[in-house]
């Protein structure tokens, strides 16, 4: 009956906003491509094989296990080292156009710089990327998906200018070794989360707290990481792999409710979006950033602005480098700005207080609302902002505890790609690629193993990591046969 009722309330929200007179197409654009996710060390296992150096989730998860709701981490993981023609195989099964994995950094240079890199995990990628191809699932390749070896952060990780160069060399080496094959790269996995969970709270790895200031300049290098490859790449590699390459980042949606107006959604907007991708597609940061940071440091007594400066050579640099526009997006929040500024009390420094509409059906992490409307808001912010670009869709998905009839995940996936389709078709929204995440249950960071994003179920306490299909498996096989979004199932 519950179940029943989120089916409804979504159908309802969708078919409320759809006006008479828009068309509501559920099949998908010629030429338009889905596929499905992972990330090394959310899925790899084999976390001390052949030569693998330690990094910064080997080290948090080992050392700081009360820092993950149930202790776990990704020593096994989905066990996908050994099982990788599996996984090709179930994706080949499902019939998904592409498959996006991560390299694990230390995998490829076990102590973090180019000196010496380590063949055998090269090999394992080459394994992958080749099982893939021969399959007919285009690989594309996250270069750094959280997870750099430790050795670099001892030396201050993404708080050390430094960065910059280690990873350009890293990623030198994946183009040279995977580069003839790979036709999109992605240099990196939403910096605004890694930043902001890792370099100012103790949510992710490497957990350091750094005076309100370490996410700004984690975000600082990590533009500057990301426009280093993107060039090098261009001079060096382009001409001859033919291949395209941005960032993608992670952007929230809203829902427009009474306390909403323009100014407060775009001032939540810059602050979580237009922080990554301003200076990537206009220009250095967002203004309202700038200004806002500016004067709260002064407010708190800083000879500076918390927010780092980047001198006009860097703003040149940064602007133009992607080849497309990267999205990951999960869920929207109601906005309300902080009313303690109207005392002159600036405790946040987006000013926003973000809350989750408890009216839409949430999954099981609290943040997860299914609200389709803000993904569509979300995605003409976007066509306006940065004039229309080639969105590429990295990330969407649904968290539940794990169930094989998985009705809400499904519900999840019907209701954003009918939005999808409707922004594509009613509002010449440029999206011409969507990934679903994730292909199986995998290590889910802080939660470690509690929440489930998977289409296809894995017994993580099984030694062989077994794999079985849910409900979601075979909807997804149907929509992928007809590349129309499907009903959801009516439950018995
Ligand atoms: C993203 C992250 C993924 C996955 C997902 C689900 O932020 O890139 O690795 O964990 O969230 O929460």
């Amino acid at each position: 009956m519950e179940r029943y009722m989120v089916i409804v309330t979504i159908f309802c929200m969708v078919i409320t906003r759809i006006s008479c007179c828009d068309i509501v197409k559920l099949t998908f654009p010629s030429g338009f491509k889905i596929g499905t996710a992972s990330a090394a060390y959310q899925v790899e296992g084999a976390w001390n094989v052949s030569d693998k150096g330690e990094n910064i989730w080997d080290h948090w998860t080992h050392n700081y296990p009360e820092y993950i709701r149930d202790g776990r981490n990704g020593d096994v993981a989905c066990n996908s080292y050994y099982k990788y023609k599996e996984d090709v195989a179930l994706i080949k099964s499902i019939g998904f156009d592409f498959y996006r994995f991560s390299i694990s950094w230390s995998r490829v240079l076990p102590n973090g710089f180019a000196n010496e890199i380590n063949e055998e995990g090269i090999q394992y990628y080459k394994n992958l990327t080749e099982e893939l191809l021969a399959n007919g699932i285009e690989p594309i390749v996250t270069i750094y998906h959280w997870d750099h070896p430790m050795i670099l952060e001892e030396l201050g990780g993404w708080t050390n200018e430094l960065m910059v160069e280690w990873f350009a060399d890293y990623a030198r080496v994946i183009f040279d070794a995977l580069g003839p094959l790979v036709k999109t790269f992605i240099t990196i996995n939403e910096p605004s989360v890694y930043c902001g969970n890792g370099y100012n709270t103790t949510r992710h790895s490497p957990g350091k707290v750094l005076e309100n200031m370490g996410h700004y300049i984690c975000i600082h290098n990590t533009l500057k990481a990301h426009a280093t490859v993107y060039h090098m790449y261009d001079d060096e590699y382009r001409s001859e792999q033919q291949g395209q390459i941005s960032l993608t980042t992670q952007c929230d949606g809203w829902y427009l409710n009474d306390d909403s107006n323009a100014t407060l959604v775009d001032q939540a907007f810059q602050f979580n979006c237009g922080w990554v991708v301003h200076p990537v597609f206009v220009g250095d940061y967002p203004e309202i950033m700038k200004t806002r940071i500016a004067m709260i440091s002064e407010l708190e007594g800083y000879p500076f602005s918390r927010l780092p400066e980047f001198s006009d050579e860097w703003v040149e640099y940064i602007k133009g480098t992607a080849d497309f526009f990267g999205l990951n997006h999960y869920t929207s929040y109601i906005l309300t700005a902080d009313p303690d500024e109207e005392s002159g009390i600036y405790n946040i420094d987006s000013g926003i207080i973000k809350s989750v509409n408890t009216s839409y059906p949430v999954g099981s992490l609290a943040w997860m609302s299914i609200a389709p409307e803000g993904f569509g808001n979300l995605l003409r912010m976007i066509r306006d902002q940065y004039d229309n670009p080639p969105v590429q869709i990295f990330e969407n998905g649904y968290c539940d505890l794990g169930e094989l009839d998985d009705y809400d995940r499904i519900t999840y996936y019907n209701s954003y790609m009918t939005e999808l389709l409707s922004v594509i078709n009613n509002d010449n929204c440029n999206v011409v690629r969507y990934t679903a995440w994730s292909l199986m249950d995998n290590f889910e960071w802080s939660d470690g193993y509690t929440v489930n994003f998977g289409i296809v179920s894995v017994n993580l306490t099984d030694p062989d990591r077994a794999r079985t299909s849910k409900l979601s498996t075979s909807w997804w096989r149907s929509v992928m046969e007809t590349r129309t979004v499907q009903d959801v199932p009516t439950s018995v």
